[in-house]
């Protein structure tokens, strides 16, 4: 493994002219039962069997303060929370994420898969709850430092099959916030990509995990590095 952590770093130096000599960091966005965490699942086994070191985070979350916020946010107990507090918190779980987990987790090489970034404060609390866009990037780049993802996985399908899916689990706050919340939180996300379309890749979420999978890993082969791992362990 250390071997092959250093040739990491040796390749994304020497290959990715756009990377930094670092680990890969990739987020996955998208409505609730979009496949995410599914998606992220089979992602991470892909690249062990690569013989890649895998981190994994999730918004909000990842830590014990993220544990926190998210358990508090997620809670339909907490009951109505003010737009900008729920913007805060999730701006407070995020800089704590950042600096525990992803920013030590990138300088060891290793590849990072994170479940929900930044894109979803602009998306669910910019164009879901209708807080200004300015204000919210403003904050996302202070949580973060200015560390965005190298590629970020939007999983985009109909939003009322996803809830369907999520609904069979848990209904919480956030899903229970009804139909046209979804509906503009979905177009959100699709204006976010136009937007840094270098960045983000619009997958199409319909269709088996197996058939979505597919789709990602093909957006994944356009890191250099990646593609090259997985070519040589012929995945
Ligand atoms: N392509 C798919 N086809 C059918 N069912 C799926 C597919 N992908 C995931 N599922 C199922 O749908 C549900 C939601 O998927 P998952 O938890 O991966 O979504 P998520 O985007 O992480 O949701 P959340 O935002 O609630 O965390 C799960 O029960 C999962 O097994
Ligand atoms: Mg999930």
């Amino acid at each position: 493994m250390a071997a092959r952590l250093s040739r990491l770093r040796y390749s994304a130096a020497e290959w990715g002219p756009a990377m930094t000599a670092r680990g890969v960091f990739l987020s996955f966005e998208g409505g609730e039962g979009s496949g995410k965490s599914t998606q992220i699942s089979i992602l991470a086994k892909t690249l062990e069997r690569a013989g890649l070191e895998v981190v994994l985070a999730r918004e909000p979350g990842g830590t014990s303060l993220g544990e926190a916020v998210r358990a508090l946010l997620l809670d339909p107990a907490t009951g109505d929370v003010d737009s900008r507090a729920e913007l805060l918190l999730y701006e407070a779980s995020r800089a704590q994420l950042t600096r525990e987990l992803i920013q030590p987790a990138l300088a060891t090489g290793a590849v990072v898969l994170c479940d929900r970034y930044y894109d979803s404060s602009t998306a669910y609390q910019g164009y879901g709850r209708g807080l200004p866009i300015s204000e919210i990037e403003a904050l996302n780049s202070s949580a973060t430092s200015g560390l965005k993802p190298d590629m970020t996985l939007l999983l985009d399908g109909d939003h009322q099959r996803g809830m369907n899916r999520a609904t069979t689990e848990s209904t919480d706050r956030l899903e229970a916030a009804g139909d046209e919340f979804h509906k503009r939180v979905r177009h959100g996300f699709l204006k976010i990509a136009q937007a840094d379309s270098l960045r983000v890749k619009v997958i199409d979420a319909e269709g088996t995990p197996e058939q979505v999978a597919k789709r990602v890993l093909a957006s994944i082969r356009t890191i250099p590095v990646l593609a090259l791992v997985l070519a040589e362990a012929d995945l």
